[in-house]
């Protein structure tokens, strides 16, 4: 696997590859990789001949309270996994590369309704900053396909459209979320929490899979089981910044009669902010 830092060197792999006819799989990441980003390099090289990975942690989606400085980067360790997940190029860019007139100045994304609410509305510019580093990183890489995990199920929604409201020519693929065994989704910020809110962290997903099971079992009283829902987080320790329940295609707050769900769901442990969801069909 060969890792470039510059879009010039970037542009002259690609060509190449294409030169060859090959079909061009992208996973965009932020790095510190684990087993899910890695399943989503898995799936690019079975969808593609030619699979590019990038890791840049983009100071453009971070508020000024956020991770940002602390945002774990291990280089060395990533580029590993990319190539035993059968990467074949990695972009691992400077932020002077990908924003060389600096931020203020950049012309930037933003994609209405879907980005509203849920980690929108506690992440004002998050979405901004992911749909823009996304477009430029589409419009570097050029790829075919792009593979993103459903844990960010908003950015995926997010992506989704801005890919279809531009015309953009890639296809995109979600991922499902992958789990420790005690069902905490895995994540970069997992590394942030002690021993003991490790041990408390996997009462989200069960908190979500206790929602769903009761819609499943006929209720549709959704404030009700919502409040619930946020008591029991309450109880085990977290600070919820959101929990909702909303139509899967959409993202609109669900009503009584939708059979398309998710359930959505940040919570701080500590200072950790952790995002989870679940999609199910409740009426089968
Ligand atoms: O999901 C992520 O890691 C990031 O938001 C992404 C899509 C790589 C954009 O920076």
């Amino acid at each position: 696997m060969n890792t470039v830092k510059t879009v010039r060197e970037l542009r002259a792999a690609i060509a190449r590859a294409r030169a060859e006819g090959k079909r061009i799989g992208f996973v965009p990441t932020m790095g510190n990789l684990h087993s899910g980003h890695v399943a989503l390099v898995e799936k690019a090289s079975q969808r593609a001949d030619f699979v590019v990975a990038s890791i840049f942690v983009n100071p453009l989606q971070f508020g000024p309270n956020e991770d940002l400085a602390k945002y774990p980067r291990t280089l060395a360790a990533d580029q590993e996994k990319l190539v035993s997940a059968g990467c074949h190029l990695l972009f691992a860019p400077t932020p002077e590369e990908m924003y060389p007139q600096g931020m203020d100045d950049q012309t930037r994304i933003s994609v209405p309704v879907v980005s509203e609410g849920l980690c929108g509305g506690s992440r004002p510019g998050h979405f901004e900053g992911v749909a823009t580093v996304v477009t430029k990183l589409f419009n570097m890489v050029q790829p075919d396909l792009a593979i993103f995990g459903e844990k960010d199920f908003q950015q995926l929604a997010v992506i989704r459209k801005l890919v279809r409201d531009l015309n953009l020519p890639v296809q995109i693929f979600g991922e499902p979320t992958v789990r420790a065994d005690d069902g905490l989704a895995l994540s970069s910020r997992n590394g942030y929490l002690s021993a003991e809110q490790r041990q408390v962290a996997p009462q989200l997903f069960a908190t979500l899979k206790d929602m769903a099971d009761s819609i499943c079992g006929g209720r549709d009283d959704f404030s009700r089981l919502t409040l619930d829902g946020l008591k029991h987080l309450e109880k085990a320790g977290f600070r919820p910044d959101y929990l909702e329940i909303r139509e899967a295609g959409s993202l609109r707050p669900a009503q009584a009669g939708d059979k398309e769900l998710v359930i959505l769901v940040a919570a701080y442990l500590g200072t950790t902010r952790l995002i989870d969801n679940l999609a199910f069909t409740s009426h089968p």
